[in-house]
């Protein structure tokens, strides 16, 4: 019974994946949750009232005002009595309405009342689902700190192949087991994250990059957004993914491009996470046409790029903190401390070449944590799941900036 005591709000709106919330809500009432269900006037079309009555052994709502009992349904209450107010599935059109303020419904004035955290599983058709208005529409509701259960792929109701199913609703007990357990410490912050490598073009077919996989960023990126983070991953091409649905992903391949994502959101962050193996270098000027093979030689002349944890370390504000990562292979301890205080970061991560089990591409890191005031903390090889919950362990060490 991993939801004994919790009060899940289930709301249901207008889509043919309706008929799951039958099924999603015995999940919950198995694992000891009491759930009260809100129902869109769409989502009628689609399953009954009796049904998740029954299920849920609890009323189901579904107007502002009951005509036949005379009363009225209290969108306040309701979104205060909840836990975890949970829309599955959540249809393009409530979507809109929750990311705009629309309040013509049940469902989404106790949105907008609710103080709880949000989960959203979206059910849509693929184009749709895709639609920019559609994706402008998730990113809104994420900035407002609701979590986005993402659309599952394969076969839709419409006879297209492709991403827009439902979440299967073990998969969206999952996630609400794992939401209930987590820590969320970091609930309200705003995090940066570069991650992956860098691609710096040399004619249209070739580039200078590293072998950076992503998978540390991805790992802090996924810590961050369980312990209730707002999470924007800045995220070199190729380079692994996080796994939580809430994260944004800004995609990029050159170290200029990292660097103007970052820029335009770096403001608004309270944490940035430097974990990006940026080129240090650039063609000075990328051929247009695929460069032929002449003679036994050839040079490329290269520019430095612009160092993207240096600039904006230089605008830090007082309130964040800026987490830098080095990569060493020779007198690590050092460069990493000198580092630290070039690029006025709050703490570095060292990782070394040197280590086994540590570095690139690997499942597993070993590091030292060195903090600005002197003081340091050495990890074991561990998987870089467990590496990012120790480097957010350290975050949580740095003096409170106000
Ligand atoms: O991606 P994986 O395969 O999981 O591997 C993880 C990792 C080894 C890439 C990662 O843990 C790591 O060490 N990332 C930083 C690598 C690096 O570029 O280190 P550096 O010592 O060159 O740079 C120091 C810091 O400045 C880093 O925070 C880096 O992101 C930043 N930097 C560097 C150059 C530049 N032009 N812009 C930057 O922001």
């Amino acid at each position: 019974m991993h939801l004994k005591g919790k009060r899940i709000l289930l709301g249901v709106t207008g889509s043919i994946a309706a008929y799951k919330a039958a099924h999603l809500t015995r999940l919950l009432v198995k694992e000891g949750a009491e759930v009260q269900i809100i129902m869109s006037t769409s989502a009628l079309d689609f399953i009954t009232p009796l049904t998740l009555a029954t299920l849920s052994k609890n009323p189901v709502y579904h107007n502002f005002f009951d005509a036949k009992n005379g009363s009225w349904t209290n969108h306040v209450e309701l979104g205060l009595w909840a836990d975890l107010f949970l829309i599955a599935p959540i249809s393009a059109n409530t979507l809109a309405k929750l990311a705009n303020g629309l309040c013509d419904n049940l469902l989404a004035a106790t949105y907008l009342s609710a103080r709880c955290p949000v989960m959203i599983a979206p059910a849509m058709d693929l184009d749709m689902y895709q639609h920019p208005s559609v994706r402008e529409n998730l990113k809104k509701v994420v900035s407002y700190g609701n979590i986005i259960l993402d659309a599952e792929s394969g076969e839709l109701a419409s006879g297209l192949s492709g991403q827009g199913r439902l979440m299967e609703p073990e998969n969206i007990l999952d996630q609400v087991i794992t939401h209930f357990k987590s820590d969320k410490s970091f609930a309200g912050k705003r995090v940066l994250i570069t991650s992956g490598p860098t691609q710096e073009a040399i004619d249209p077919v070739r580039f200078i990059s590293n072998h950076s996989s992503g998978k540390m960023g991805a790992a802090i990126a996924d810590a961050f957004a369980s312990s209730g983070a707002e999470v924007h991953v800045v995220l070199g091409h190729g380079a692994k993914k996080p796994k939580h649905h809430g994260v944004i992903i800004y995609p990029v391949k050159s170290a200029n491009e990292m660097y103007m994502e970052a820029a335009k959101i770096h403001n608004e962050m309270d944490i940035c996470v430097f974990a990006a193996a940026v080129a240090d270098y650039a063609p000075k000027d990328v051929a247009l046409e695929k460069i032929k093979k002449e003679g036994d030689g050839m040079t490329i002349d290269l520019v430095k790029n612009i160092d993207i944890a240096y600039t904006l370390g230089k605008e830090k504000k007082f309130h964040q903190i800026h987490v830098g990562f080095a990569l060493e292979t020779e007198n690590e301890v050092f460069h990493a401390k000198q580092k630290l205080e070039k690029k006025n970061f709050d703490l570095i991560v060292l990782n070394s070449m040197r280590e086994k089990g540590a570095g690139f591409q690997l499942d597993t890191n070993k590091v030292s944590l060195f903090f600005e005031d002197g003081s340091s903390l050495q990890s074991e090889i561990m998987p870089k799941e467990e590496i990012a919950k120790l480097i957010l362990e350290g975050i949580k060490k740095l003096p409170v900036k106000i």
